[in-house]
């Protein structure tokens, strides 16, 4: 079988199906909190404790979760394909499901990361981030998240894998959140074909590949077309 370079860049949308609820849809989390007060270097200086609590619940939520039909298709493309995932989400669904290559754009909710030093990153047992806790250095510690106003630091990395990519399979995101969302356009080149999988409509409107929407949601679209792309490359 032709070794193809499978690139997939992942939304909320592809842990829905494990439960986890996305942001824009209309029960999604935007609907309830406001971003500016749980989502914003302002929010975490002003009202530290919201914050907090917003991700502990997060948190909380996330560990009783298990990876889904779509997570696991992902996955298993890594025996006939060389595979990377770059990931808006902050769940560690991918790597639950076996991926052994995930890029979090977004950082990950099971890190806490010094105020003060952005490299001082540590793994979190459980779901509590306690407000007094603190780094090595003494600044607090805060939840390893990209929040509004942030910069991606890994949008770059994330660039250099899109370039990589023979096809490029989008699963669950509605293509709104700059950069990430730019991230379709760094593809080698125009014939580089797009697999997209969403029940909805994410904005495609600038997209020049070829590009295959599957209007389905993730763990039962995301199967079908691993299946199909099996079959193809192994021809
Ligand atoms: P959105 O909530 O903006 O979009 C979710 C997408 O998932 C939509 O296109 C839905 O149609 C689709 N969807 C819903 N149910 C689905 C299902 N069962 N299977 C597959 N797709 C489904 O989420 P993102 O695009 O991931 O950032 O949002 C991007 C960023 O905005 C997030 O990383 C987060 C958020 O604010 C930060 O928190 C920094």
């Amino acid at each position: 079988m032709n070794r193809k370079k499978i690139v997939v860049f992942t939304g909320a949308g592809v842990s829905a199906d494990s439960g986890i609820a996305t942001f824009r849809d209309s029960d999604g989390l935007w609907a309830n909190y406001r971003i500016e007060e749980v989502c914003t270097p302002e929010a975490l200086k002003h009202n530290r404790a919201k914050v907090v609590e917003f991700y502990n619940l997060r948190r909380k939520e996330s560990l009783t979760k298990r990876p889904n039909a779509g997570h696991l298709a992902i996955a298993s493309m890594e025996e006939w394909a060389d595979v990377e995932v770059i990931t808006q989400n902050v769940d560690n669904l991918h790597e639950q499901a076996g991926s052994s290559r995930v890029l979090h754009l977004h950082g990950e909710l099971m890190k806490l990361r010094s105020e003060r030093n952005p490299d001082l990153i540590y793994p979190i047992e459980g779901w509590e981030q306690r407000l007094d806790a603190t780094a090595e250095d003494g600044a607090p510690l805060r939840p390893h998240i990209v929040f509004f106003g942030e910069s991606v630091p890994m949008f770059d990395p994330a660039c250099k894998v899109v370039a990589e990519a023979d096809i490029l399979i989008v699963v669950g995101t509605s293509l709104a959140v700059y950069p990430a969302a730019s991230l379709v356009y760094y593809v080698r080149d125009r014939q580089v074909p797009i697999y997209l999988v969403d029940p909805g409509n994410p904005d495609t409107a600038m997209m020049r590949n070829p590009l295959t929407h599957i209007k389905e949601r993730g763990a039962v679209g995301v199967p079908q077309l691993v299946e199909q792309l099996r079959n193809e490359l192994a021809k």
